[in-house]
């Protein structure tokens, strides 16, 4: 066992390419506009693309006000087709919209008025949900219906129902596309489903959760504290009405289970997934991590395991280098990294959430939709032979609070050696109170199961003060270079 003070991190060297997702910055102010442009009234004609959109809400008002703006060049680039938004769907048809309802759209409360308009092709999606959406979705499929969504909550739970819904359809199965469902306007569902087909993915890795990098980021960089930069985040509308989806790490799972199913071809109750949120973090790890030469980021990881059979996932606070893809990117912003055979590492940056990035993604799969494209299998192939598993091998940060005493190392090794746990280093800032002190241990490489037991054990330790609080090494190489 070796004791450090200071751990110099070693760089994991990576032949990375990013590809950076410029907001749309000219649209960032409310629409004042008339949106004269998409004031058709309804008509069999070939070259019109009518849609039918759920929810004139944050990402509809955004779908909106680009088909405006953008509505020549779209016909342009998918050889004449006019896009025309026939009919928007609300909750309540009398509030004031921050957007211009386009000339001859109407807006209604009755779902049947869309679903049932047979001049409507396509049903966009983007009230959320994943009851009445569902019932939306299914009914919009069934009479053949293009379907685009942002509803990552339901496509997480329901992905096999959806796909045997398409399948049912056969030959006449409409299109269905989600390219705002994870990562707002990174387009990242589309890069798995088109430019992976002659690779080998190992690992899907990013941070999928804006608020929490934005929160991560302060307590790193500004030493706020867990509660301050929550408020921060709450104000600046990063966080979910109930921020337990985004602290408790659930908004990220539900978008890792998607791109697991996307990267590896294997379906996963979600709740199945291994999800450790922010909560337990302190000022104090970040003072670990920086003298590790890294950061700690909420990170949703979906890897191979070490015999390449299986797929493992989880959603956790991670220690990365400083020289790690992830650890630069900061704020609300999302990332993801995939490493491969052939391409290595490809990582995608660009905004997560938002307005006009989520509804920019929506429009992409809109006009992908108008000029024709097929996407036969939008979740990718299911994997013949790849099943996915709850244990995960990593190297693990684990962090004790102590009594100081005589015998702890002694004890601690014994822990250890008994759950197969090799130990790589430990880290000790000085002690200030013999009564409340602290220590870090860096693992070798080890099954999560194993951290599990061992942490537990050493909760029952006479000289451990309450909970062990444990996260894993982003790349397992860090600890053997
Ligand atoms: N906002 C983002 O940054 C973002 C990013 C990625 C994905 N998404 C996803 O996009 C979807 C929409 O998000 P949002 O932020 O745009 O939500 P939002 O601002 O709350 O808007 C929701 C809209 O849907 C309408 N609506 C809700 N329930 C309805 C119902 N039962 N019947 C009819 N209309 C209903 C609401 O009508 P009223 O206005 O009348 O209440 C509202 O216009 C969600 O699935 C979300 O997860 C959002």
């Amino acid at each position: 066992m070796r004791f450090v003070t200071l751990l110099s991190a070693i760089a994991v060297s990576s032949s990375s390419w990013t590809m950076m997702s410029a907001a749309f910055s000219s649209l960032q102010t409310p629409f004042v506009r008339k949106a004269s442009s998409l004031s058709m009234s309804a008509s069999d004609d070939s070259s019109t693309i009518t849609i039918g959109i759920f929810g004139g809400g944050t990402v509809g008002g955004g779908i909106v006000g680009i088909l405006d703006k953008k509505s020549d060049y779209i016909k342009q680039l998918t050889g004449g087709k006019n896009v025309k938004i026939k009919s928007i769907c609300v909750r309540d048809s009398k509030k004031k919209r921050d957007f211009d309802i386009p000339e001859g759209c109407t807006v209604t409360t009755d779902y049947d008025d869309i679903l049932n308009d047979s001049s409507i092709d396509v049903v966009v999606e983007v009230m959320g949900g994943t009851t009445d959406a569902k019932d939306i979705i299914y009914s919009a499929i069934k009479k053949g219906k293009a379907v685009v969504t942002a509803n990552k909550a339901l496509i997480a739970a329901y992905l096999p129902e959806i796909q045997e819904k398409l399948d049912e359809m056969g030959d006449d199965a409409p299109e269905f596309r989600y390219e705002a469902a994870v990562c707002g306007g990174i387009p990242i569902i589309r890069s798995l489903q088109q430019d992976f087909p002659g690779d080998d993915i190992s690992m899907i890795s990013g941070i999928i959760n804006g608020c929490t990098n934005y929160m991560l980021t302060g307590m790193d960089q500004k030493g706020m504290s867990y509660d301050e930069v929550l408020d921060e985040a709450s104000k600046l509308g990063y966080a979910e009405a109930d921020p337990t989806l985004d602290v408790g790490g659930f908004d990220a799972r539900s978008k890792l289970r998607i791109l697991m199913r996307l990267a590896f071809g294997v379906d996963v109750d979600e709740e199945d997934i291994a999800c450790d949120g922010i909560t337990d973090l302190t000022k104090i790890d970040f003072e670990y991590a920086k003298m590790m030469g890294g950061t700690i980021k909420l990170i949703g990881v979906a890897k191979t395991t070490t015999d390449a059979e299986n797929v493992a996932a989880f959603v956790s606070p991670c220690y990365v280098t400083n020289s790690d893809p992830l650890a630069t990117v900061n704020g609300a912003t999302n990332a993801v990294e995939i490493i491969s055979s052939n391409l290595q590492s490809s990582t995608y940056i660009g905004q997560g959430a938002g307005r006009y990035p989520t509804a920019n993604s929506c429009i992409n799969d809109i006009v992908t939709l108008a000029s024709g494209q097929k996407t036969k299998q939008p979740f990718n192939p299911e994997s013949k032979s790849k099943k996915f598993v709850q244990d995960y091998d990593s190297v693990f940060y684990i962090r004790i609070s102590y009594r100081d005493g005589l015998g702890i190392t002694r004890n601690l090794g014994e822990v250890c050696e008994k759950f197969g746990v090799s130990i790589h280093s430990i880290l000790q800032n000085p002690i200030t109170s013999k009564d409340d002190a602290g220590f870090v241990v860096i693992t070798e490489k080890v099954p999560l199961s194993n951290i599990k037991k061992t942490c537990a054990e050493l909760e029952e330790c006479d000289w451990c003060n309450g909970e062990v609080f444990y996260m894993p090494v982003l790349r397992e190489d860090w600890v053997s270079n």
